[in-house]
């Protein structure tokens, strides 16, 4: 049986797998919340012989999609997709999200911007009025990290709060993404203006992407512990 936080994620994951038809050519998510997703999924590819070509959004998605038996490929063989089913850390009442929680918001942003359509399947406790409690994930190539960071921190001297730190994976090792990078988490407490925020990040040149998603996400389904959804 489930812990109540892993009913909420099971419930909007089980729900997302609705939005699928056979045909389609589909983004993965990554996460607790995505994998949930990957093994509804492949329940109901399975159960109901759908044509489904998967892209995922990391190695692990991409591990578990896999063994799961769905078919696997890349973005630029699939080329568009219809839909993409993704986590995310907070999300706000215009639905603009923080991902990269799980340190794959580079790939995300990439599957998401290709898709028709961004379903996010999240829990009450990503509900927030404000972004920027959740430590906004900034991906950042390793090549001259202190001139970016210092970049980094200029441009978040107006933030309320800015504790800028390295992701570690444990001991003193930098975290490194799948694409070769690392990630620096900001501590922002609240982000006033996200699309300004973004835009002067994305504007360093070694920045390679934030975990702002702006604009991308058009329906939110919300899973409780109960076992009931909401779809907005
Ligand atoms: C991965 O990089 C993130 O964007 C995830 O979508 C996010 O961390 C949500 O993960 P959980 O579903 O495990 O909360």
């Amino acid at each position: 049986s489930l812990s109540p936080a892993e009913a909420g994620k099971f419930a909007a994951a089980r729900r997302s797998v609705d939005f699928v038809e056979d045909g389609m050519r589909l983004g993965l998510g990554t996460g607790s919340t995505a994998a949930w997703m990957v093994r509804c999924l492949a329940k109901r590819a399975r159960d109901e012989q759908l044509d489904l070509l998967c892209v995922p959004t990391s190695e692990a998605t991409e591990r578990l999609a896999r063994a799961l038996g769905l078919t696997v490929t890349t973005l630029d063989e699939a080329g568009h997709l219809d839909l993409t089913i993704d986590g995310a850390d907070e999300f706000d009442p215009s639905f603009n999200l923080i991902k990269g929680g799980g340190g794959a918001h580079l790939r995300e942003k990439i599957v998401a911007a290709a898709s028709q359509e961004m379903l996010v399947i999240t829990d009450p406790s990503k509900d927030v009025a404000a972004l920027g409690a959740f430590p906004l994930p900034i991906e950042v190539l390793r090549f001259g990290l202190a001139s970016t960071r210092s970049q980094i921190e200029a441009v978040l001297a107006e933030e309320p709060v800015a504790k800028r730190e390295i992701r570690l994976r444990g001991g003193n090792d930098p975290l490194v993404t799948d694409e070769g990078n690392f990630i620096i988490d900001a501590h922002l407490g609240r982000i006033d203006d996200p699309e300004a925020l973004a835009v002067a990040l994305n504007k360093i040149p070694g920045v390679v992407e934030n975990g702002l998603f702006l604009g991308m996400c058009r329906t939110i389904v919300i899973g409780r512990e109960d076992g009931s959804v909401e779809t907005r």
